[in-house]
């Protein structure tokens, strides 16, 4: 990132082509909108949320600030399925593809918004007929297939409050959640598919709810014909309940303020954080964002290639997309099956307008090489997102050429799982883009780079990232743990919101993110806790101690490489090490299997017994430490760790 940060960066305005049309057209009206929002934030926002949302009672109190709590838009009854849904149905949009998928095996499936209606409302009232209503929790743990959204949108249609958990997350962090959350029902699927083979998702969610006796029901969707074993009682087929079950089920009027979805992110400890998500504000910001930054159009096919288990799937595959009314394409599979340039297959085929991905795909799609994009007709394309992690200039400049043709304005979008909506990115009609930086923020949105005393840093320093204002889509709290809410996010700064981000803000107002500044490390565009994978390891009988610390990475953006100690006796084997990667994987899952695992005899610590995970970082990333070690127990650990080195995958 150090490549041409700052004022002197190569710009790259919008296209002429594309201002034109745009929403907002230019800088000027960008920072007369910028502007006017940040003079009253909270009038901005309650106009918005009256234009653009379907209320089922008018709120009457725009924004209650008791920091760190806010609400907003108090007073209102809203429902998100109703936004979502319902209100398309009266207009053109009714018999308009509201779902394109297509399945890894060339399977395709298009739900209309008619259509999709249909099936949240029966869903929603199968749910009902188990017993479930408003405040109930429910664990989504399913493929990218459209009975996923069914699934979200039926749950908010009723009030219950979904957390989908990541299919590739295992059963254990599965149980860990259900638990956590109290949920006391399951809808899953028999497998997912990807690369060809078969993930048996059932048979994680029996495994996890072996210890969950709350759960009362488990439904599950017959995706794959997988042989499973259903529990009686306990479990019921999806299509089974759906039989019959009433197309006619209003939506709830929910509290503007009603959580939405809690979702489980990692921290800087051992336990996931559960991301607290409210009704209105959330569906409003993912709305708006649609519009500024994804310029949405009605004729549009809209592809965000994240998958729902992770917050850009919440945001931008289903609330987002269809709160706007879009078409939104959702791919189960893999990006390089049967062949490296599936993407540009299903962009072709479908004649993809906007397309929305991570940096780390686009460093893989590079590394495969030009041929595979340059196969397909990727004529339709309008606009290119990128999402997860800082996107290095030369990766941007690839996208820009090879998949974009130098036609397409590319947003590079800043925001977390705690901010629920785009915070930082240009509109692709008014703000240049320069390689790197996610540019500016959004109307509404006040950041700043400051020290840890909360004094602003000056331009091109590099500080802390903070939000000064509380936004409608912000998390409200973690669920159960409020304390830790304000703890992690409204004190390591006084009075502001802190990102756990670095960042430099150049002379021209721009934002260059640089990474986190935690114990969190960004590998492939997923957050992973160095204490979750540790304390994983040391659930291990043959670990006594553990130290992850992230390296940076070529394609991933950051590998996980972890220094563990065996307990007496045991002996270093690269049996052991592949062994441990495969138990986190276990415990885990297998997106968080450490890149390297170094078996070591003891790890550098203070003389009051902590880990100095800074000398480690260093020795992974130099292979040498240069820093301070004055406070360094035992040198001679130094010296030892300096000679191993890990297998690499
Ligand atoms: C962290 C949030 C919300 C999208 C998916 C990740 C990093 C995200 C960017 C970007 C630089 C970025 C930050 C942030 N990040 N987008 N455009 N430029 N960094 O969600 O798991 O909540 O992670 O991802 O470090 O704090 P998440």
């Amino acid at each position: 990132m150090a490549e041409s940060a700052g004022a002197a960066a190569e710009t790259f305005a919008p296209p002429a082509a594309f201002a034109a049309a745009a929403r907002v057209k230019n800088r000027k009206e960008y920072d007369e909108l910028y502007r006017a929002a940040a003079a009253n934030p909270a009038e901005f926002w309650a106009e918005l949320a009256r234009r653009e949302l379907h209320w089922l009672q008018p709120f009457t109190q725009a924004r209650e600030w008791n920091y760190p709590f806010v609400k907003w838009f108090l007073g209102g009854k809203i429902n998100a399925s109703d936004n979502c849904l319902d209100r398309h149905l009266t207009g053109p949009r009714k018999n308009k593809a509201a779902i394109i998928w297509e399945g890894e095996n060339f399977e395709q499936r298009i739900l209309t918004y008619q259509d999709l209606y249909r099936r949240v409302a029966k869903f929603a009232n199968v749910l009902k007929a188990q017993g479930y209503k408003a405040g109930d929790r429910a664990i989504i743990y399913m493929p990218m297939v459209p009975e996923a959204a069914v699934a979200m949108l039926a749950c908010a249609r009723i009030g219950v409050i979904h957390s989908v958990v990541f299919a590739g997350f295992s059963a254990e962090a599965l149980k860990t959640r259900i638990d956590d959350l109290g949920a006391t029902l399951v809808i899953t699927a028999d497998a997912a598919q990807r690369r060809g083979r078969e993930i048996p998702l059932k048979r994680n969610v029996d495994a996890a709810l072996a210890e969950c006796p709350a759960v009362r029901k488990c439904i599950v969707y017959r995706h794959k014909n997988a042989g499973i074993e259903m529990k009686p009682e306990r479990d019921a087929w999806w299509e089974d309940l759906m039989f019959g079950a009433s197309e006619v089920c209003p939506p709830e009027p929910l509290d503007s303020e009603h959580p939405l979805y809690v979702l489980y992110t990692s921290g800087t400890t051992g336990k996931p954080k559960g991301v607290v998500h409210a009704t209105a504000g959330y569906l409003l910001e993912t709305l708006m964002t649609m519009q500024w930054v994804f310029d949405i159009r009605e004729d549009d096919t809209y592809w965000c290639t994240a998958d729902i288990g992770w917050v850009t799937g919440h945001s931008y595959i289903v609330y987002g997309p269809l709160a706007a009314g879009a078409t939104t394409l959702m791919y189960e599979g893999a990006p390089d099956w049967p062949e490296p340039d599936r993407f540009w297959r299903l962009i072709e085929k479908y004649r993809v307008n906007v397309f929305y991905t991570s940096p780390t795909a686009i460093r893989s799609f590079i590394r495969q090489g030009d041929k595979w994009p340059k196969r397909r007709d990727l004529s339709s394309l309008r606009l290119l997102g990128s999402v997860g992690e800082p996107i290095n200039p030369a990766a941007w400049r690839w996208y820009n050429q090879v998949i974009g043709q130098n036609r397409c304005p590319i947003v590079d979008t800043w925001w977390q799982t705690e901010t629920g909506a785009i915070m930082i990115s240009p509109m692709p009609g008014a703000v240049a883009a320069k390689p790197g930086s996610a540019t500016l923020p959004l109307p509404g949105i006040i950041p700043d780079v400051v020290d840890l005393k909360g004094e602003p840093v000056a331009a091109g320093q590099q500080g802390y990232l903070i939000i000064r204002q509380p936004w409608p889509a912000m998390f409200r709290t973690l669920y159960n743990d409020a304390e830790r809410y304000r703890e992690n996010y409204w004190a390591k700064v006084p009075n502001v919101y802190f990102t756990g981000d670095a960042a430099r803000r150049d002379a021209d107002g721009y934002y260059w993110v640089l990474g986190r500044v935690d114990d969190v490390i960004n590998v492939s565009g997923h957050r992973l806790s160095t204490m979750e994978v540790e304390s994983a390891l040391v659930r291990h009988a043959a670990v006594a101690e553990a130290a992850a610390v992230g390296r940076p990475h070529d394609l991933k953006g950051q590998a996980l490489v972890v220094f563990t100690v065996c307990k007496g006796g045991v002996p270093k084997s690269p049996e052991l090490v592949e062994e441990l990667r495969a138990w986190v994987g276990q415990e885990i899952g297998g997106f968080a299997r450490p890149d390297e695992i170094r078996l070591v005899d003891a790890l550098p610590k203070t003389r009051s017994g902590k880990i100095m995970r800074r000398l480690l970082r260093e020795l992974v990333t130099a292979d040498k430490v240069s820093g301070d070690t004055t406070t360094l127990e035992d040198y001679s650990v130094l010296l030892e760790l300096a000679k191993t080195k890990g297998d690499e995958e």
